[in-house]
Formats: C-alpha cells, structure tokens, sequence
C-alpha cells in the first residue's frame, strides 16, 4: 500500500467515541462527493480525472514536452497560485528541490508569475539571457494580473530573440478550452494550447495540462504519476467509511478542529516536500477558510524547523495538531563514517544510514510533542516517487472536498481572493474602477 493513515500520536487526544460519533457526518459528506450533490459540484472533474483523462491531448503533452526538452535550456512556466504550485511542487519532490543545478538532459525549469516583484523577474530574465528559452503561460481565467503582466514581458524577450515566428513554437498556453483573453488572444497568435478543464478548479489542477506538461518537460514519468492517483481513486472514491484512510483524515481532523485545535501544521522530515506543503497549504487554505471557518494550513520542514520552530510547537499556545508525511525508504543512501578518534563523540552513529536517523529525529518529535500537547496524525508513504505523488495528490484532494463538506463549506469556490484584486485593479487606475479608487483614496487620507 502507497499510502497508510497511522492514529499511534493520537491516542489521548481523539477517542473513539468521538470518531463514531461524526461517522454519519463523514458518510454524508463522502456521499456528497460520490452523488456529486453538493455545493460547488460544477467543480468535481478531479475526482474521475486519474481513470478518465483526454486521452489526445495527454499524447500532445508528451510530444509537446519532447519538443521542449529539446528545444530550450531554460524553460519558464507564468502561473500564479494552482497554477503553477503543483508542478513545482511535483519536480521538487519526484526528481529534487536542487533540480536546476543537478547534471541532467532535461531543461532548467524557472517559475515566474507567481509574484509582483521586479526583482524576483529581473533575475529570472537575467538567467535566460544567452540562453534558449521557452515559456508556458497557464491561466484558467486567462486575466490574472501576475502572469498576464510576466507574459506580456516574456513574450517581448522571445519576439526580440527569436522573431515573431520563432517565438510562436516557444510559447505554450494552457487556459480554458474556449474562453477569456488568453485563450482569445493565443488562437489569433497560432499557439499551442492546453486545456484546463472546466469543471476543475486551479488547486485540483496539477493533474490536467496545468502540472503534466512542465512535470514531463522535467523528465518526470507523468504515466507513472497518472496510476498513483488512479490506483489512490480506487481506494479513497468508493471504500467505505471504515476503510477510507482519506475519509478518515477528513473526520480526525475535523474532530480535532471542535476541540480547539485551529491550525494543522503539515510536517515532512523532507526538504523535497517543501514545495508539496504549499500545494497542500493552497488546497485546503483556499478550499475551507471561508464563512469564518477553517483549520489554519501551515507548514514546517524537520529537523531544521525544531530550531526555530520547534520551540513553539513543544511549549507555545496548545491551538495545533500536526500532519506528518513519513517517508518510510530513501532512494539515496548516505552512511556516517567511522572515526578512530572519536574527537566529536559520534562514533555512536557510525555506520548508521543518515535516513534512519531522521526517522529517529521523528519518532522522537512526535513522542516529545504528543508529551507537549500536540496530537499528531501520521500518513506513512513507502518513498518518494512519481506514483506516491500522484497518490498523495488524490488523497488530499479527496480529504479535502470530504472535510469542507462536513466543516459546512463549499470547498470548490474561493471568494475571498478577489478582495485584494479589486482594490489593487482601483488603485492602479482600471477603468470601471473609478468609484472604488476614490473610496480607498479617502481611507488612506484618514
Ligand atoms: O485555485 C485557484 O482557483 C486559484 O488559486 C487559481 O489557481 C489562481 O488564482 C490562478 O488563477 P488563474 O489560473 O485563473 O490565473
């Protein structure tokens, strides 16, 4: 098995009663999903995705990656936000966080868009001067500002270097299959285009064109990747309750969320799981805090994070559990060396596997923070690969839509992202805007 919920750092902390208890809520909620009776249920293409993919354009995204491999040293995908966090979250963990600097034959893959800082693009344009570049520019709506500007930019850079005609077998679009100004814009230019689907939104996204093709330009197995989450579907879609470790992970955090405990750190002894933290941050940030709910996502990496947060963890306010990811094997294998001398006092450990000791440092947390109050709750994976990542993938996202539901949210649609947007679109001077300028013009004279 890919994947297995462990409830050993629970104990004292989530009874069985209790569990029993919000059952019926769980089996309602998982229903919803299955019936495709529950609000936001437009937005449910992911779960029949991994068994039920357009078979025709997952061929494209291969060639189309193969002629990308090919093609460009630097490989710059523009997405903000569902965008674009998968597949960097996918490259990090399947091949490394080091990818860019490791020997390899695929291309350096930059991501760009996904803020506003001049500087964060003026180093991404400086690394692709004197070298061949191509971009994908990823929008659902296709008028996002961020990676519309970086676009816009990057567009320019290409045109410049490569002539208008150049620069049309550089640029790859993955947008809506037949509306906004990117897709609009892109059939005028000639360009190839990916399909974001319309019943998946951009944080159940990674498994569409939005992840697959920057996953495949980086020389990942994405048919791999494609049976981890089929074979997790099969497992997490019609199981019942009892034998749904996703289920299950919906109502244990739920429980403990009525207990008091707000926040969910996702902890991972992995640096390559940094970037899946903040997919998973998104995920269940965007999906359930709304209606002035929702479990506060976060996320640390261990050991370095116990010296600097491990303090707060252990001692400070008693308001969080955490999710640990326990990565049973690793595929490389380092051994601490023997010392005759002893000088540092570690002969200890030597001849020990560095992996063994990191699983070490985690039991040892989880003890020492069950002892502080902190229930942990352990999803036990064989390794980190492509098919435990698309396992993963489906196993949060199935989580997800079952623990929004039984939180009495809707866990497909994100309101609140467009506050920040429209007084930034008044502040900048969009047309239609005016009154809402003035408005926040008055405030900040205040
Ligand atoms: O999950 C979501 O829907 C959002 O985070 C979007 O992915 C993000 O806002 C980017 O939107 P778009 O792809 O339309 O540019």
């Amino acid at each position: 098995m890919a994947l297995r919920l462990n409830e050993t750092y629970l104990n004292g902390f989530v009874s069985t009663a209790e569990t029993e208890k919000i059952a019926h809520v769980a089996e309602a909620s998982l229903e919803l999903v299955r019936s495709r009776r529950g609000a936001g249920n437009g937005f449910l293409g992911w779960v029949n995705l991994p068994a039920d993919y357009d078979k025709e354009e997952y061929a494209r995204i291969k060639a189309a990656s193969a002629r990308i491999q090919k093609m460009c040293g630097v490989f710059v995908v523009i997405g903000i936000g569902g965008s674009y966090l998968g597949a960097r979250a996918a490259i990090e963990f399947c091949r490394s966080p080091y990818y860019n600097n490791l020997k390899k034959d695929t291309p350096d893959v930059y991501f760009a868009g996904n803020t506003i800082s001049s500087s964060a693009l003026a180093d991404i344009l400086r690394i692709c001067e004197d070298r061949d570049v191509c971009i994908n520019v990823i929008s659902k709506s296709g008028t996002t500002t961020e990676p519309a500007v970086t676009f816009r930019i990057f567009r320019e850079l290409l045109e410049k270097k490569y002539g208008e005609e150049g620069a049309r077998e550089r640029i790859f679009v993955t947008t809506d299959r037949a509306k906004g100004k990117l897709k609009e814009f892109s059939t005028k230019k000639g360009y190839e285009t990916f399909v974001v689907p319309d019943d998946i939104g951009g944080r159940y996204s990674v498994l569409t064109a939005v992840g697959l093709l920057p996953i495949a330009v980086a020389g990942i197995d994405i048919d791999a990747m494609m049976k981890g989450a089929a074979d997790a579907r099969e497992k997490y879609l019609n199981a019942p309750l009892a034998e749904n470790d996703a289920a299950r992970y919906a109502v244990l955090r739920n429980i403990l969320y009525n207990k008091g405990k707000s926040m969910e750190i996702l902890v991972s002894y992995e640096p390559a799981a940094q970037m899946f933290a903040e997919w998973w941050k998104q995920l269940y940030g965007e999906s359930e805090g709304k209606d002035g709910k929702g479990l506060y996502p976060s996320s640390v990496i261990f050991s370095t994070d116990l010296h600097s947060l491990g303090q707060y963890v252990q001692e400070g306010l008693r308001t969080m559990f955490e999710t640990v990811i326990d990565f049973k094997s690793s595929a490389d294998t380092v051994v601490i060396p023997n010392d005759p001398h002893d000088i540092d006092g570690l002969n200890f450990l030597s001849g020990k596997e560095l992996h063994d000791v990191n699983r070490m440092a985690m039991t040892g947390t989880l003890f020492a923070h069950n002892d502080g109050g902190v229930p942990n709750i352990l999803i036990e994976v064989d390794g980190r690969n492509e098919e435990n990542f698309g396992a993963l993938v489906y196993f949060f996202e199935m989580a997800c839509a079952v623990s929004g539901y039984m939180l009495g949210v809707n866990p497909f649609d994100q309101p609140g992202v467009e506050a920040y947007k429209k007084n930034m679109y008044a502040l900048l001077g969009k047309p239609g805007y005016e009154e809402q300028k003035a408005a926040l013009e008055a405030r900040m004279k205040n």
